[in-house]
C-alpha cells in the first residue's frame, strides 16, 4: 500500500519522479524517497519521513541531476515511519536500490538466513530484507542483476511490486509484480513505471500493466522485456490504451480531492449510466450481465463481498437485488468471508465490489470464491485493475480517479451500477413487469439532476451546521431499510477524515442500546425520507426528541413533520426509496467533510489510512 515511480528516458527524472509521487501519495503518506543514477555510475539517494513536500525540501538539489531514477511514498507495514524505514533501500554492498509496495510474508527465515551469513540491516523493513536477498544470490552464484532478482522473488511469498536498479546496470530497472499493482508507461524514446499510470499519463497513453508472477527488464537499448518468474519464459503483454486525462486527476480550483470528488457525482453517476441505460430503447444494456444473464439467473443465492465503503453499497445492493430479482443475498466482509471456511457451491453467483479493484482482502476472497466454483462478478472503479482481471466478468463503475481518501463518487457510482443489475435482472425474470421497470428507468436517469439540486440546497447548511458540531465528540447516524447502509456510510465518512467517534445504526435498533448515549450532548443524523418508512421513522424522532438529543434530520423537500422536531435540517428531492441513499449520501459526505476542514483535518489524507489497502 505504498506507491511507486519510475523513469528512464530524456526528461528530468527528479521532475517526474516527485510529480508521480504526489500523484501517488493516496496510496500512503507517512515518508518518501527517490534515487536518481548519476553519470559516475553511482546513485543520489535521498529519504525521509513525511510527505513528497518534504522530500522536496531536502532534495531539491537533484533537480536537473539525472534522466534515470525512482521513488517511493509509503504507507508503513513492517517498521514504524521513519527516515530510517523509508524506502529505497540499498543492499550490503551499496549496489541494489530497491522500491516496494506490499509485504514479504515470509522476510524474517529470510533475514535470518542472510544474518547468519553476515548481512547487516538497518531498518525493520521486508524491503531492506529482498534488497541484500537480491545481492546474496549475485554474490553466491553469480547471477547477472535480473537472474538474481528472478532467483530472489521465486523465493519470497507475500505481496510484491518491486522497482529495483543496480549501480553496475545503469540505465535499467528490473520490476516484478505479484498482487500490488505495477503499470509501466511506453512513451518515444522513454518508460515510465509506476502503481497506476496517474504520474505518467500526461506523456503517454500506452502502458502495460504487469501481470501477477510477471517480471520485466527495462531499458532505453532493450525496451520492455517480460518474463515470468517461475522459470523465465518470455511473455507477450497486451498494451493498453489509457482513457483518463490529466485534467481528471487534478483538483481543478477545489480545495480539495474529496470535494472535488462529492461535486463530480451527477457526471459520475451519469457516466456510469452512459450506454447503458437507453430510456428510448426501454433497456438496461450491460454487456458483462448480458453475455451471463442465465448463470446469474439461475443462481441459488448471492453473495456480496466488498470492504468499508463498497461493504455498504453492496449493503444497498442486497436490498435492490432481493426487492426486484427476488434472488437471496448475503453481503459478507471480504475479510472475514476469507478466513472462515464459507459454504460455497458452483451454484453461487459472488459480487466483488471494490473501488480500486487492488484491495487485498477482496482479492483473496474472490480467489477462494473461484477456487469453490463460484462464478465472480466484478464492481471495480479503476480500469485495468487486479479484481477487473481476476473475475469472470464485471462492470466498471466509470466515475473517474477517486483520489481522496474518503470514498465518495465512487459509493455512489457503485450505487448506480448495482442498482441497473437488479432492475435488469428483476425485468429479465418478471419480478417487475413494463411499466414498473420503466418507472424505474425514468427515476434512476433523473438522479444526476436530483443530485445537483441536493449539492446546491445542502451545500451551506451541511457547511453552517459542520461549524456547530466541530467540537462534538460522538455522533449517531439512523437510517431505516434501503437508508441504514447509508447511515453506516455517512458515520464512516465523519470517523475516517475528521476523526470523531460515529456509529450507524438501524433506527428501530436504537431502543436495544444506543438509546443510552442520548443526551442534550448527543448529535443524531436521522435519514427520514418521505417514502420508505416514516411513520416509524417519525416515532423514533420523538423517541429522541424526549431525550433531548441535538436532532440533524435529512428529509424530503416540504417535510414538516420530522423537520418540525429537528434542531437542523437539511432537504432532498424525492425519488423511489431504493435510490434515496444516493441523494441522503451526498449532505452526509459533505457534512462530513466540513467538519473535518473546521478541525484542521488534512481531509484528502487523514491518518492511518491509504486510498488502496493492498496488504491484509
Ligand atoms: C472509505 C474507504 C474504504 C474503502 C475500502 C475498500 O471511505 O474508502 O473503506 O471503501 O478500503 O476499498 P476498495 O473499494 O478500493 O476495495
Amino acid at each position: 500500500m505504498c506507491g511507486i515511480v519510475g523513469y528512464t528516458g530524456f526528461r528530468d527524472a527528479y521532475e517526474i519522479v516527485i510529480n508521480g509521487l504526489k500523484r501517488l501519495e493516496y496510496r500512503g503518506y507517512d515518508s518518501a524517497g527517490i534515487v536518481l543514477e548519476n553519470n559516475k555510475n553511482e546513485v543520489e539517494l535521498k529519504k525521509a519521513k513525511g510527505k513528497v513536500s518534504d522530500l522536496e525540501a531536502i532534495a531539491g538539489n537533484l533537480k536537473n541531476t539525472s534522466h534515470v531514477g525512482m521513488g517511493h511514498t509509503r504507507w508503513a507495514t513492517h517498521g514504524v515511519p521513519s527516515d530510517i524505514n523509508s524506502h529505497p533501500h540499498v543492499s550490503n554492498n551499496g549496489k541494489i536500490v530497491l522500491v516496494h509496495n506490499g509485504i514479504i510474508e515470509n522476510y524474517e527465515t529470510i533475514k535470518i538466513m542472510l544474518s547468519q551469513k553476515g548481512f547487516v540491516f538497518h531498518s525493520q523493513t521486508d524491503t531492506e530484507v529482498l534488497a541484500n536477498f537480491i545481492q546474496y544470490f549475485m554474490d553466491e552464484s553469480g547471477k547477472d542483476f535480473a537472474e538474481a532478482v528472478r532467483a530472489a522473488l521465486s523465493e519470497v511469498y507475500g505481496a510484491y511490486a518491486i522497482a529495483a536498479l543496480h549501480v553496475d546496470y545503469p540505465g535499467q530497472f528490473v520490476v516484478g509484480r505479484l498482487s500490488s499493482p505495477l503499470a509501466i508507461g511506453l512513451g518515444d524514446k522513454e518508460y515510465f513505471i509506476a502503481s497506476d499510470a496517474s504520474p505518467f499519463v500526461e506523456f503517454t497513453k500506452e502502458a502495460i500493466y504487469l501481470e501477477d508472477g510477471h517480471m520485466a527488464l527495462i531499458s532505453l537499448d532493450r525496451g520492455v522485456d517480460i518474463r515470468l518468474i517461475k522459470d523465465n519464459s518470455k511473455v507477450d503483454a497486451e498494451i493498453q490504451q489509457l482513457q483518463i486525462s490529466l485534467e481528471q486527476i487534478e483538483k481543478g480550483g477545489y480545495d480539495h480531492f474529496m470535494l472535488k470528488e462529492i461535486f463530480e457525482q451527477p457526471k459520475s453517476i451519469h457516466d456510469t449510466m452512459r450506454g447503458r441505460l437507453l430510456l428510448d430503447e426501454g433497456i438496461i444494456k450491460m454487456a458483462g450481465i448480458w453475455d451471463h444473464l442465465e448463470r446469474i439467473q439461475a443462481a441459488k443465492r448471492i453473495i456480496i463481498i466488498a470492504c468499508g465503503t463498497s461493504w455498504h453499497a453492496g449493503l444497498i445492493g442486497e436490498y435492490l437485488i432481493e426487492e426486484f430479482a427476488r434472488i437471496p443475498v448475503e453481503v459478507e466482509y471480504a475479510s472475514e468471508f476469507r478466513y472462515r471456511n464459507p459454504i460455497i457451491t458452483p451454484k453461487d453467483v459472488v459480487i466483488a465490489i471494490s473501488q480500486s479493484g487492488e484491495t487485498a482482502d477482496t482479492m483473496a476472497a474472490i480467489k477462494l470464491a473461484k477456487e469453490k466454483g463460484a462464478f465472480v462478478y466484478g464492481i471495480c472503479n479503476v480500469i485495468g485493475s487486479s479484481i477487473a482481471r481476476i473475475t469472470h466478468a464485471g462492470s466498471y463503475t466509470h466515475a473517474g480517479p477517486e483520489i481522496g481518501v474518503a470514498s465518495t463518487k465512487a459509493f455512489t457510482a457503485q450505487l448506480t451500477i448495482l442498482a441497473m443489475i437488479a432492475l435488469k435482472l428483476g425485468k429479465h425474470n418478471g419480478n417487475l413487469n413494463n411499466t414498473e421497470f420503466m418507472q424505474y428507468l425514468y427515476e434512476l436517469d433523473a438522479i444526476p439532476k436530483k443530485i445537483e439540486e441536493v449539492l446546491a440546497s445542502s451545500h451551506d447548511t451541511a457547511k453552517q451546521i459542520a461549524e456547530e458540531f466541530v467540537n462534538a465528540t460522538n455522533f449517531l447516524y439512523l437510517g431505516r431499510g434501503y437508508n441504514f447502509p447509508a447511515a453506516l456510510e455517512g458515520a464512516l465518512k465523519l470517523k475516517e477524515i475528521s476523526y470523531i467517534h460515529a456509529e450507524g445504526y438501524p433506527a428501530a435498533e436504537m431502543k436495544h442500546g444506543p438509546i443510552a448515549l442520548i443526551d442534550e450532548n448527543m448529535p443524531m443524523v436521522i435519514i427520514a425520507p418521505k417514502q420508505g418508512y416514516y411513520d416509524k421513522i417519525v416515532s423514533n424522532v420523538q423517541e429522541i426528541k424526549a431525550r433531548k438529543g441535538r436532532i440533524i434530520a435529512l428529509v424530503n423537500k416540504g417535510d414538516e413533520q420530522v423537520a418540525s422536531m429537528a434542531d437542523y435540517v437539511i432537504e432532498f428531492p424525492e425519488t423511489s426509496e431504493c435510490f434515496s441513499p444516493m441523494m441522503a449520501s451526498v449532505p452526509l459526505q459533505l457534512l462530513a467533510y466540513y467538519i473535518a476542514v473546521f478541525r484542521g483535518v488534512n481531509v484528502d489524507q487523514p491518518r492511518n489510512l491509504a486510498k488502496s489497502v493492498t496488504v491484509e
